[in-house]
């Protein structure tokens, strides 16, 4: 766990370990698996990964991107998380077509899911996975919300039981909206999940998914445990004010 005294010193670090990712991943690998997060938070990430040093630091060729969840909007709405990472960054560093693997959010919700998970299968089959088995991202961004959700896994969802999909549908009725997601066992089989997380509104589930609820549940973020991964999380000081971590 990091806390920062400001956002903008935590993004600074977040890029750092984009960068670094990238290059273990493409250096072992030939190639970095990188799942976006998306809300508002990792938008000044993404601008940060757009511009000098950091643009200059990454080899995007050889960098695949895809999306934790995405809302069940077409790609060029406001809420898309795709238009998010196109506006910050992908306009910038424009990657060729077939390493952006957006979820089709303007498709029908459940049709959508099924498309996206073949769309994962065949590609990760085709780069010598096991097509039964979840890929292994090798960098997974994830944001947390309010109430301990983490990509559109909310508490008490049914997605949260999910062990053979990969990507569900899933109606959020915090949000009023129709949401993609991927599921615990993709999120469980990162090599590496890092968690942004800033703000004071925050800072409850910080400590709810950090140091266990009173009443034992888990929240959906606590569920987020690569059984062969690293999870960082990177809060500033706001998010971390009822931890009272030291810095
Ligand atoms: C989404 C995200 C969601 C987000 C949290 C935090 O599509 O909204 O996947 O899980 O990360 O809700 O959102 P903010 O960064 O906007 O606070």
């Amino acid at each position: 766990m990091r806390v920062f005294d400001t956002p903008s010193a935590l993004m600074r670090e977040a890029a750092n370990l984009v960068v670094e990712s990238a290059a273990n991943s493409i250096a072992a690998r030939g190639r970095f698996t990188w799942t976006l997060a998306g809300g508002s938070t990792p938008r000044s990430l993404y601008a940060l990964l757009a511009r000098p040093p950091h643009v200059d630091r990454i080899s995007w060729d050889s960098v695949h991107f895809f999306w934790g969840d995405e809302r069940c909007v077409p790609p060029d709405h406001a809420q898309s998380n795709f238009r998010m990472a196109r506006e910050s960054l992908l306009d910038t560093v424009q990657p060729a077509a077939d390493h952006v693997h957006r979820m089709p959010g303007e498709a029908e919700p459940a049709a959508g899911a099924e498309a996206h998970e073949r769309h994962l299968r065949r590609f990760f089959s085709a780069n010598g996975s096991d097509p039964g088995v979840p890929p292994r991202m090798d960098l997974v961004l994830l944001g947390l919300g309010p109430d301990g959700h983490t990509a559109s896994l909310f508490p008490g969802a049914t997605a949260l039981r999910e062990t053979e999909r990969w990507v569900i549908a899933t109606h959020v009725d915090q949000a009023v909206s129709w949401r993609l997601s991927l599921t615990l066992p993709v999120l469980n089989r990162a090599r590496h999940v890092a968690f942004l997380v800033v703000g004071t509104e925050k800072a409850g589930a910080v400590r709810a998914v950090l140091s266990g609820r009173a009443d034992g549940d888990v929240l959906p973020a606590g569920r987020v445990a690569p059984e062969d991964g690293e999870v960082s999380w990177f809060l500033d000081a706001a998010a971390a004010a009822e931890i009272g971590e030291s810095r």
